[in-house]
């Protein structure tokens, strides 16, 4: 198949992808967050093939993407006041709720849970294309599954390029990072992952939170998780990564200590005149963190490689969006982070 580039700004272009969805096709939609990989989500058999081109296990739900708030209650019930009051401080934007969802949804979407993740993305040609099409959108992250997220259209191309009907390019996702997910099935609702919206904006609406343990660590792959997305590897490129912490001084005379040829160092722009000898690959500015989230899978794909042996990452700290920043690379790292205060 031929794989058709529509671009996010012209109004063709909805009708088209509206229809490859209508269809049962699947089209790769930009979003403030990645690109997702979108089918019907009320067509099971559309969103079979999500799990067969992203090579997803089949327990990890997708997420449904709506094009206006009032419709979450097509696909849930029960819905708490909470739930209305994120929507209304939040979308549309980067959070997914999770909610009890109705029988409308297929278990295929659910990945077999009687729950669904709502969320509606803040990209006009996205929600213009859900409207069209009628049907709210199944979409997980683009990358092939395992993968750094994608954040281009040209990310998507590399992963599925011939594998899907189409992709819309709306430019670079302006987050970078996937979607804030909280569980409102329990109460106080849980923060499932973090992500643009931040757990202190959360804990404005909501007053009370509780972070679940996948966010800060690793999860034995045979435990039952609240997020099934979170026991599976992630983000990771082929070569292991190491997460280097401690004060810069510190931390670059460690990295120069085991440097080898091949290895890259992964930085702060700031940090990039310490590194000139170590190949060095700045992802954004530690005194601007969102460029760090707008920047960080760039900075993963690249460094998905095979010829590179091992890379030194530098990670932001401190709450805001370097909470998220901090859990994607964590993960990249497969919780391998190294303290150069008290290593040597
Ligand atoms: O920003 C985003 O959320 C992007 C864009 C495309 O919207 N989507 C995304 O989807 O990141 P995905 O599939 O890569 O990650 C969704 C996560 C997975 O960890 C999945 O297990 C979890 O959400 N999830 C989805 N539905 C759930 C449910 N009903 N209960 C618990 N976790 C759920
Ligand atoms: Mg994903």
């Amino acid at each position: 198949m031929k794989t058709q580039i529509l671009s996010g700004y012209d109004g063709e272009s909805v009708r088209v992808a509206a229809d490859i969805l209508k269809n049962g096709g699947l089209v790769a939609i930009p979003t403030e967050t990645v690109y997702g990989l979108g089918a019907n989500g009320l067509d099971e058999n559309a969103v079979a093939q999500i799990f067969v081109v992203k090579g997803r296990p089949q327990d990890n739900p997708l997420i449904l993407h709506i094009a206006d708030t009032p419709d979450m209650e097509r696909y849930a019930h029960d819905i708490p006041a909470e739930a209305y009051r994120l929507a209304e401080a939040f979308w549309p934007g980067p959070l997914t709720m999770i909610l009890p969802a109705k029988p409308i949804v297929p278990k295929r979407t659910t990945g077999g849970r009687d729950t669904v993740g709502i969320r509606c993305p803040d990209s006009d040609v996205t929600r213009a294309i859900i409207r069209a099409a009628g049907v709210p959108v199944a979409a997980p992250s683009a990358n092939t599954s395992g993968k750094p997220s994608t954040v281009t259209a040209e990310h998507v191309l590399h992963d599925h390029d011939g594998k899907i009907e189409a992709v819309v390019d709306g430019g670079h996702s302006r987050v970078g990072l996937e979607s804030t997910i909280v569980d409102l099935t329990e109460f106080p609702a849980r923060l499932l992952r973090p992500g643009g919206i931040t757990p202190e904006q959360l804990l404005g609406v909501l007053g009370s939170l509780i972070v679940d343990e996948a966010v800060t660590a690793e999860i034995d792959p045979e435990k039952v998780v609240k997020a099934p997305g979170m026991k599976y590897q992630h983000y990771a490129p082929q070569a292991p990564v190491v997460i280097i912490a401690g004060s810069r001084e510190k931390a670059a005379d460690y990295i120069h200590h085991f440097f080898q040829p091949g290895d890259r160092v992964l930085c702060f722009q700031e940090e990039l005149p310490l590194y000139a000898d170590c190949n060095p690959l700045a992802y954004g500015r530690e005194d601007d963190p969102a460029t760090l989230s707008a920047g960080l899978f760039d900075a993963l794909r690249e460094l998905d490689r095979p010829d590179i042996g091992r890379v030194y990452a530098r990670c932001p700290e401190g709450g805001g969006i370097a909470y998220a920043v901090q859990n994607r690379l964590k993960k990249a790292a497969a919780f391998h982070i190294v303290n150069a205060e008290v290593a040597q």
